[in-house]
């Protein structure tokens, strides 16, 4: 046999021979859309950080769902920005409060689509922390009550998955323990486990207008430089019941991905943050890089690295591709 004895490349000739051999795919199924909801009505209102994203007003929040159900999304994360903030972050559990509102809507007219909030009190406190305050610090303890009763008003307001990204100690027994209590044994915990103080967060602070008002969260979020640290975040969340667990942000950390994957028997998710999105809108818009391409190989770099769902704000332009044959 002549050399080279292996031709790596005849199995890359043609798309179809590279999809038969393809080990990684991304479907529409692997996908979670995060959704913006504001106060007020028929309300649309794009994000400046974040071209082609909006914040929708309840009315008008099935609009988005709809559209990515249809195409084959099977579920979407809500943020809310309340009509107002106080010191405790109070809104995050009211009964009327935004999110609540925009949970009863769609699972009202979308019984099947899976819905999952997020769990924090930074959108919500005056201070723009995701804890309660206790001079400059952050409390752990008595945040913890808060989180249980927010996760509970959104399991009354009928959600199907509770996603705490708070970064308080043992927030995942608080809500499992008060959701139980209540008889919400059957809504699901994604726990935001392995979660990094990030840059990466930027425009989402934005659209959501969460940044603290002094001080960063590297108190109480992870350190990027650490990634045995994230096993045992993650081992923690599952002893303490989490049905999911995730790492946030997904493309920087991907490392951290393959090793909570070999870690859990659970599934594991990754959220391809604002930042991460920004980025490549804004190359894309440029014409600096060919966005479509970047953002296809980053969702797919980020289910090789092990993660099974995956938090984007591309979802439903994902969809689409994927409907029309990618
Ligand atoms: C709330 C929360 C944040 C994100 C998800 N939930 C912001 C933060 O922790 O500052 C970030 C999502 C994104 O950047 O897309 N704690
Ligand atoms: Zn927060």
């Amino acid at each position: 046999m002549g050399f080279p004895q292996r031709r790596m490349r005849r199995l890359r000739r043609s798309g179809t021979v590279r999809r038969m051999v393809r080990e990684t795919w991304v479907r529409p199924d692997d996908l979670i859309l995060p959704l913006f909801v504001r106060p007020g009505r028929g309300v649309r209102e794009p994000v400046a950080s974040m071209p082609g994203v909006d914040r929708w007003s309840v009315d008008r929040v099935v609009e988005p769902a709809r559209e990515a159900f249809e195409l084959g999304v099977p579920a979407v994360i809500l943020f809310g920005l309340p009509e107002g903030k106080d010191e405790e972050g109070s809104e995050a559990w009211a009964e009327e409060g935004v999110v609540q509102q925009a949970v009863r809507r769609l699972k009202a007219e979308l019984p099947e689509l899976v819905v999952v909030t997020d769990v924090c009190l930074c959108e919500y406190t005056s201070h723009g922390h995701c804890g309660l305050l206790q001079g400059e610090r952050v409390a752990n303890d008595p945040t913890l009550d808060r989180l249980a009763r927010t996760a509970l008003s959104h399991a009354r307001a009928g959600v199907d998955w509770v996603a705490p990204s708070d970064m308080m100690d043992g927030r995942v027994a608080a809500i499992r323990r008060a959701l139980d209590e209540a008889g919400f044994d059957d809504v699901s915990i994604l726990a935001y486990s392995a979660k990094y103080a990030s840059a990466f967060y930027g425009p989402f602070r934005e659209a959501a207008e969460s940044a603290p008002a002094f001080g960063d969260r590297r108190g109480y979020q992870m350190d990027p430089a650490n990634a045995r640290e994230a096993l045992l975040e993650v081992d923690l969340d599952v002893a303490e019941g989490a049905d999911l667990v995730m790492v946030k942000p997904a493309l920087p950390y991907l490392d951290v991905i393959r090793q909570v994957r070999e870690r859990v028997g659970l599934p594991v998710a990754a959220y391809q943050v604002s930042g991460e999105y920004a980025m490549l809108r804004a190359a894309g818009m440029q014409g600096w890089i060919d966005e479509r391409q970047a953002f296809l190989e980053s969702l797919t770099a980020i289910r090789r690295a092990g993660a099974d769902l995956i938090l984007t704000y591309y979802a439903t332009e994902f969809a689409r591709l994927w409907r029309e044959g990618l």
